[in-house]
């Protein structure tokens, strides 16, 4: 086996892994650092959502041992956020396989050889991000290898139109849910704190705790003299407590159109008013910049700037929140998103869609 595993820490780098069944061992280039915990873990996978993946699991059998695939019951199952529960994603036994729940036809073992039972998954959603377990039961040997699976994204602070600390855990679901997105992980909060987001409002992570990132130490915000880091306030309760949320979404591919392309594609029917999640994936993932604040689903106006400048965010690459106005407002125009891939702003002009939110 020889594999290229991508590895992701400040940089990206390339290391060579090899084993021959007994050892693994990794070959890097001189400028690749050999620091276990940020990078190198061929047991993370990447994967875009909509992309089609493979999740490694080998058998490693005692030399001359073989059973051949017959007698091999492999059984690959997914663990929950706090690793109490499992899911089963996929079971195998001789010619007879099986998948479950939101795996049910989009999963199957790549079968490479007799010692391979890694796992195939098409079209990669949000939800299916985590740790996922491979057991392999193969006569006297019983193997478990754990991969796990990240999807890649952005992170995004919401509060709804009630305002700021207003949603208890099941609302913060909810409301991802409806922008196109789910409650982010710690991992990926963390991953968007080295990436620079600041954010002085708590709110939900999907494990249940309330954290809040900060990369400019300040005053209101846990002081001056806590550091730059994750505030977190722990373990909330999640009916009692009410914070905002933070949500993850990933991009699905797509093609912008002009302002004034737009304005006509937003007028054929099928378009539909964007939602907040989209309109953070088509920003970070697909440097989306328009400055136009615009309606977006949730009654919210927003505009979208990759490109800061006089007018225009001039300070920061953002999604600008202009706020929750009374939506009898016709001084802002509508952003549309329009089948799988199209996303598209329409002038206020036309009137269509002026009163939505
Ligand atoms: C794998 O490589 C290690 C280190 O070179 C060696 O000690 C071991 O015997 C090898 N195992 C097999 C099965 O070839
Ligand atoms: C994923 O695999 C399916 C089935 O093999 C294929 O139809 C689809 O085009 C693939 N998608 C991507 C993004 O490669």
């Amino acid at each position: 086996m020889c594999l290229i595993c991508l590895l992701i820490t400040f940089h990206v780098q390339y290391c060579a892994l090899s084993s021959n069944n007994s050892m693994v061992f990794v070959h890097c280039n001189s400028y690749c650092k050999l620091d276990k915990t940020e990078l190198g873990d061929p047991n993370r996978v990447f994967a875009s959502r909509g992309s089609n993946i493979t999740l490694p699991c080998r058998l490693h059998r005692q030399h001359g041992m073989s059973f051949g695939r017959m007698g091999m019951r492999i059984k690959w199952t997914k663990l929950s956020v706090d690793e109490s529960l499992e899911e089963d994603v996929l079971v195998s036994m001789g010619f007879h396989k099986k998948s479950y729940g939101s795996f049910l036809g989009r999963v199957q073992l790549l079968e490479a050889d007799d010692d391979d039972a890694s796992l195939l998954i098409n079209d990669v959603s949000l939800d299916d991000k985590g740790k996922f377990r491979c057991e392999v039961i193969d006569g006297m040997d019983d193997f478990i290898h754990e991969v796990t699976l990240e999807v890649q994204g952005v992170v995004f602070p919401y509060s709804p139109r009630l305002g700021r600390y207003n949603l208890n855990f099941h609302d913060a679901e909810q409301a991802c849910l409806d922008q196109d997105s789910v409650v982010a992980s710690f991992d990926q909060l963390y991953e968007a704190w080295r990436s620079g987001l600041d954010w002085c409002n708590a709110g939900w992570l999907n494990d249940g705790s309330v954290q809040y990132p900060i990369t400019n130490p300040r005053g209101a915000c846990g002081g001056v003299n806590s550091g730059a880091g994750l505030r977190n306030y722990g373990q909330r309760d999640k009916s009692k407590s009410r914070y905002d949320v933070f949500c993850f979404t990933s991009a699905v591919n797509g093609e912008f159109l002009t302002f004034n392309e737009a304005v006509q594609a937003c007028q054929d029917d099928g378009a539909e008013i964007a939602k907040v999640g989209q309109m953070y994936a088509a920003w970070k993932l697909n440097g989306y910049d328009r400055c136009d604040s615009g309606w977006l689903a949730d009654g919210s106006v927003r505009y979208p700037i990759s490109r800061p400048r006089r007018n225009c965010s001039p300070t920061e690459a953002a999604v600008r929140f202009v706020g929750f106005p009374d939506k009898k407002q016709k001084l802002f125009g509508v952003y549309c998103f329009k089948g799988l891939t199209q996303f598209h702003p329409q002038h206020r002009k036309n009137n269509r869609y002026a009163d939505v939110g």
